[in-house]
Formats: structure tokens, C-alpha cells, sequence
């Protein structure tokens, strides 16, 4: 390898073309496609920032366009060039290439797999390595980028505390059925972590108002659009808080990412064609609406559920199509839920939980509520759920020694962006998805 060759024009990323018109500038990237008009090239290249059309003429810089002619796409390139405002052009610029270094050929016997025709998606899921190249799915992983750090920048402005949970866990959290076992050091068993809530219910009881946000893990039988067996969630837990308080910080936090998106990704959402006017929208108070209630609504609308029932996302999408925002679902009944959500008073048959469904068939985006913080209760409710008490005696320590009302919930990541990308599938927005039976690349 020779050493890099320092271009004597400034680099520039093609998102911001447009500060530089009329000024030669140098773009380090990928030549995306080509088009060949007689003496005439139209490349188009790609920085992960953006794209671009250039132009380069055989008769003004007949070495660029000897680089360039009949270059296989996703070749690297380095190119300088003359950017000029172009209406006509993807972006509104178009650069007029004088000068081009070949980094990397593409070989001619091995071209790149992804052509820019429509292919299946399990030929690009196989490829996954490389379909992240195409500037739709470059977008959504920026969308995707700034939903997490605007959901952390709004839950630090609340006064949450940053706490990251285990991966490795002694138990079960969410149910049994879709744990992970994991053959830990010495024949000792393990399990990756389902929820982070446990342990945020320690860390909120140390300093009060905390969250944690990383990958958890269901080997979930279900191949749904909305189902990965490797998701991000970001869960905050309060200590002296209640369910309305939580109902209240889904609200805000959903909001806040969908409107930094709105505002700092509005090229990203116009590459992948979204309808913004919907995500505008976007603002609390979210609606709300009971179980009891929602059951009501269902059978209005010829659905067979019965008090009792949980619903699936036949039942989610009726109940958001009433709506143009967020719903908010409060007080499931209790023999449906975890084993440590707290019940009503007056209604000891519900639990203390909800779930937001978004609009647009998107399904539940957050689900939670109040923790049971009886010692006593607690006990029994391990014991109907065929828990090992053993593992959680730590998890008790928690209503052990100075037990408080308190309250949380988990946002899945990827249901949150899929709908706010509108993408078909969950899958689209995480860079390397596993599903059911998928674990490569
Ligand atoms: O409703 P879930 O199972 O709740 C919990 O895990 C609680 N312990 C969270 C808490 O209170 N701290 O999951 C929360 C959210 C769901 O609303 C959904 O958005 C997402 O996580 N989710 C999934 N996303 C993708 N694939 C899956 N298999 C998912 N399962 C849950
Ligand atoms: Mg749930």
C-alpha cells in the first residue's frame, strides 16, 4: 500500500455539498452507479452521508474519465471536482469531476451482488454486510442513531441516571418460555437477560431515578414483523413513583425522539419517503384509554376478544386506528401480566400497567408500570410463576431493606424506529438482525 496521497482541495462530506459551490473540493467514497453518454460520464458516488452526481468530459480531463469508464460499482474512490448548484439533481448539486484516484477496483470477475434492481429480501438479509450500503438503509441507521441519543439526552434532562444492566443473568424476567440459556463458566447456568428492569430496580432504590438502555434477548418462536430475538430496549425505573408518572415520561420521551428526529434527520426521512406531516404530530397528551375500555372497542369492531385476553397485533392495530398518536392502554388484568406488577386497590383483578401502541400498525412500542413493593406478595407471586426463589433473593433484598413505591418501563428500540421510518419490518432497522433463523452475517 502506498501511503495516502493528501489532495491539496478540502474534503468535504456530501451532505454538505451545498456550503461548497463554485469551490473545487475533494469527496472520499464509493462510486454508487454509473451512466456512459458518448464523451460524457455520469457517476454517481456515495459517502454514507449522502449521494451525488458527478460529471466528467473526455475532452476537459480525459485521465478522470479513463479512471472512472467502465469502473464496477462500489469501487473507493477519491474524487475532486467543481460543485454546482443543479436543480435537476438528486440533492440539488451535481460536482464536475477533474481529478479521480482509484483506491480500491472492484474485479471485473467478481462484481458487486447488490445491483440497484429490486431484489428479495433474503438474498439482501444474506448480504446484510453490504446492503447497508444503500442510501435508504444508510438513512434509517442515522434515523436510528439519533433516536438514541435524543432518548438518552431527554431522560438525563428528567434526571435519569444512566445504569447498565447485566447481559449475563441468574433467571428469568419476562416469562420462561423465551429465555436464552447460556452454558456459563463450569457447567454453571446462566441466561441473557430479557429485560434490564430487575436490575434498574436496584439501581433506582441507589440513586433514585435511573435508566438503562442496551440489547435484550427472547428466543421468541414468533416470526412477526415485529419480532427479533436480539433487541434494544431503554428502561427507566423511579423510585416513589407511580403508574400515571411513567404513563407520563413515555409520553414525553416518545415525543422527544420522534420530534429530534423530525428535526435534525429531515433528509433521512426524505430518502426513505416518509409522510412527516404524521410524525408532526406527534405531541402529549397521548390518549388513553382503559382495558375495560378497550375491550369495548374491540367488539364494537366485530373482534372476538373477551375480557381476559391479550391482545395480539390484530387487536393493537384496530385499537391505534382510532388515533392519530400513541395509545396509551392502562390496568391489563393482573393473571396476564409479570409476576412483579403491582395491582389496584380498588380493583385487585388489574394490574398497575400499560402499554403505548403506536399509530400506523406499528403495535406495542412501551410496556410497563408499577412494581409490587410487598415483600410478602412478592413471595407468592414467585412461587404461582414457578420461579426459582433461590435466584432472586437478591431481587427481595430490594423489599427487604426500605422497599418503596415504584414504577418503570421498557421502549423497544426497534418498533419505535420501524414506525417512525415507516419501514415493513422491524428488521430494516437494526444493522444486523436476528430472527428466529437468522444469525448471520
Ligand atoms: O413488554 P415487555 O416484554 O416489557 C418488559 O420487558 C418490561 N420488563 C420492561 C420494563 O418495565 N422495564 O417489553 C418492552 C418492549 C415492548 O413494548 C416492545 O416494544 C419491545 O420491548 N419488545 C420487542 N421488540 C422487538 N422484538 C421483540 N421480540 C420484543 N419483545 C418486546
Ligand atoms: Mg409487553
Amino acid at each position: 500500500m502506498t501511503q495516502d496521497k493528501q489532495p491539496a482541495t478540502t474534503i468535504i462530506t456530501i451532505e454538505d455539498a451545498g456550503k461548497h459551490v463554485g469551490s473545487t473540493v475533494t469527496i472520499r467514497g464509493w462510486l454508487y452507479n454509473q451512466r456512459e453518454s458518448g464523451k460524457l460520464l455520469f457517476p454517481i458516488f456515495r459517502d454514507g452521508t449522502g449521494v451525488i452526481q458527478g460529471v466528467v468530459s473526455l475532452k476537459e480531463h480525459a485521465e478522470a474519465f479513463n479512471a472512472l469508464k467502465g469502473l464496477p460499482q462500489e469501487s473507493s474512490v477519491i474524487v475532486t471536482g467543481t460543485i454546482r448548484a443543479e436543480a435537476r439533481a438528486t440533492g440539488g448539486f451535481e460536482m464536475h469531476v477533474s481529478n479521480v484516484e482509484v483506491v480500491q477496483r472492484v474485479s471485473d470477475s467478481e462484481p458487486y451482488p447488490i445491483q440497484l434492481k429490486e431484489h428479495g429480501v433474503d438474498f439482501l438479509l444474506d448480504r446484510r454486510h453490504l446492503w447497508i450500503r444503500t442510501p435508504r438503509q444508510a438513512a434509517i441507521l442515522r434515523i436510528r442513531a439519533e433516536a438514541e441519543l435524543s432518548a438518552r439526552i431527554y431522560m438525563d434532562s428528567q434526571g435519569y441516571t444512566l445504569t447498565d444492566a447485566p447481559i449475563f443473568t441468574p433467571a428469568a424476567c419476562e416469562g420462561t418460555s423465551t429465555l436464552f440459556e447460556v452454558n456459563y463458566i463450569d457447567d454453571q447456568k446462566a441466561y441473557l437477560t430479557q429485560s434490564g428492569q430487575l436490575y434498574v430496580e436496584a439501581t433506582a432504590a441507589a440513586l433514585g431515578k435511573v435508566y438503562t438502555f442496551g440489547p435484550t434477548f427472547r428466543a421468541e418462536k414468533s416470526k412477526t414483523r415485529r419480532h427479533l430475538t436480539e433487541f434494544w430496549m431503554l428502561e427507566p425505573e423511579a423510585s416513589f413513583a407511580h403508574l400515571e408518572d411513567m404513563v407520563q415520561l413515555g409520553e414525553g420521551l416518545v415525543s422527544a425522539v420522534v420530534q429530534s428526529v423530525v428535526k435534525n434527520r429531515t433528509r433521512e426521512l426524505e430518502t426513505i419517503q416518509r409522510d412527516i406531516s404524521k410524525l408532526e404530530k406527534i405531541v402529549p397528551p397521548f390518549p388513553r384509554v382503559s382495558y375495560d375500555d378497550a375491550i369495548k372497542v374491540l367488539q364494537k369492531a366485530g373482534n372476538p376478544a373477551k375480557w381476559g385476553d391479550d391482545f395480539g397485533g390484530d387487536e393493537e392495530t384496530i385499537l391505534s386506528k382510532e388515533f392519530e398518536k400513541p395509545v396509551i392502554i392502562h390496568r391489563y388484568p393482573a393473571a396476564m401480566k409479570a409476576f412483579y406488577m403491582a395491582t389496584d386497590e380498588q380493583r385487585p383483578d388489574l394490574s398497575l400497567s400499560f402499554d403505548m401502541i403506536a399509530p400506523e400498525g406499528y403495535g406495542e412500542i412501551i410496556g410497563g408500570g408499577e412494581r409490587l413493593a410487598n415483600y410478602d406478595t412478592l413471595v407468592k407471586r414467585l412461587r404461582e410463576h414457578n420461579l426459582p426463589e433461590e435466584a432472586f433473593q437478591w431481587y427481595l433484598d430490594l423489599r427487604r431493606y426500605g422497599s418503596v413505591p415504584h414504577a418503570g418501563f421498557g421502549l423497544g428500540l426497534e418498533r419505535t424506529v420501524a414506525w417512525i421510518c415507516g419501514t415493513e419490518h422491524i428488521r430494516e432497522v437494526i444493522p444486523f438482525p436476528r430472527m428466529l433463523y437468522r444469525v448471520y452475517p
